[in-house]
């Protein structure tokens, strides 16, 4: 079992950790390398904590969280004392704008992480949401206690990604599949695809993921399943999904999401799991 203390630091839309107990057994453990191209919050990648490991994510911001926690992380806490520190609805505001200004390219890279932490704990639902300028722009949470430092957290995160075998990229995940050999492992949590026009929520990065981008992760799903590269992959339960990977094994699990544009209401809705394992005398649940 991994270290305890590890836990996703950011909330991060799609989350993974309430379905942890539907895809952590079907994961290979025995893999010579974990791979997870869309990485995000790391719900699945913290909880699995493995010794060698590739973690990609388009997200400029949020990688240099994970490489600022990983080099700087007394420098990080103190950055993040300060936030605490001030932390009032009309700071929030001022450290949300930084990104509108030119001089925002001049922050280094533990203010920016900093920042971004910091908007993730204070900001409404805690989530890291950007327009299409790719500004950040949720607006202040107002919550009473927020745990804007996270020292504990963060500590134990630095030891495990400088421990461990862990290459952090930043980039487009075909790059990263490109390179790998049989034996590793791929977990695959794209941007789903919307189920219906209130639920088109793509704003991760600027540009989201068309239903095209879905045709072409299957492609590339197909080109792993060829190099006999066993993958699992969550996406949306819809009849897209369902189609585009007819050929596949799928498994229906719930989860509970926002289910329209008003953020309180929350339901449970069905998504899938779709899977594939490269030998099959090799056990999904070792
Ligand atoms: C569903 S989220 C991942 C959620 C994550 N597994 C978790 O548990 O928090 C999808 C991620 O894909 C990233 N992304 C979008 N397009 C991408 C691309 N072309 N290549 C790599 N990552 C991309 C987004 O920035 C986002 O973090």
């Amino acid at each position: 079992m991994g270290n305890m203390l590890i836990t996703p630091i950011l909330k991060w839309v799609g989350g993974k950790r309430q379905l942890l107990d539907c895809i952590m057994p079907l994961i290979n453990k025995n893999c010579s390398t974990y791979v997870e191209p869309f990485v995000g919050g790391g719900a699945v990648f913290f909880e699995l904590q493995p010794k060698k490991a590739i973690i990609n994510d388009y997200n400029e911001e949020l990688i240099n969280v994970y490489l600022t926690i990983r080099d700087y992380p007394d420098e990080l806490i103190a950055k993040l004392e300060k936030h605490k520190a001030n932390n009032t609805e009309e700071y929030f505001y001022a450290i949300r704008a930084l990104d509108r200004d030119s001089e925002y390219k001049k922050l280094t890279n533990i203010e920016r992480a900093s920042r971004i932490i910091y908007l993730n704990k204070t900001c409404y639902n805690g989530l890291y949401r950007v327009n299409s300028a790719g500004q950040f722009n949720a607006p202040y949470g107002k919550y009473k206690n927020p745990n804007i430092v996270n020292a504990t957290t963060i500590k134990a995160m630095s030891k495990y990604l400088k421990g461990a075998k862990i290459d952090i990229r930043q980039g487009d995940y075909k790059d990263v599949l490109k390179g790998l050999r049989k034996g590793a492992f791929v977990y695959l949590d794209p941007p789903y695809m919307p189920i219906s026009s209130s639920s088109s929520f793509t704003g991760y990065t600027e540009g989201g993921f068309s239903y095209e981008k879905q045709v072409e992760l299957k492609l590339e799903c197909d080109k792993l399943k060829a190099k006999g590269i066993s993958f699992l992959q969550s996406n949306s339960d819809c009849p897209e999904i369902r189609e585009l990977y007819k050929d596949y094994e799928i498994i229906t699990v719930q989860a509970k999401r926002r289910i329209n544009s008003n953020a309180l209401k929350r339901g449970e809705i069905s998504e899938v799991l779709i899977y594939y394992v490269s030998n099959a005398k090799q056990s999904v649940s070792e």
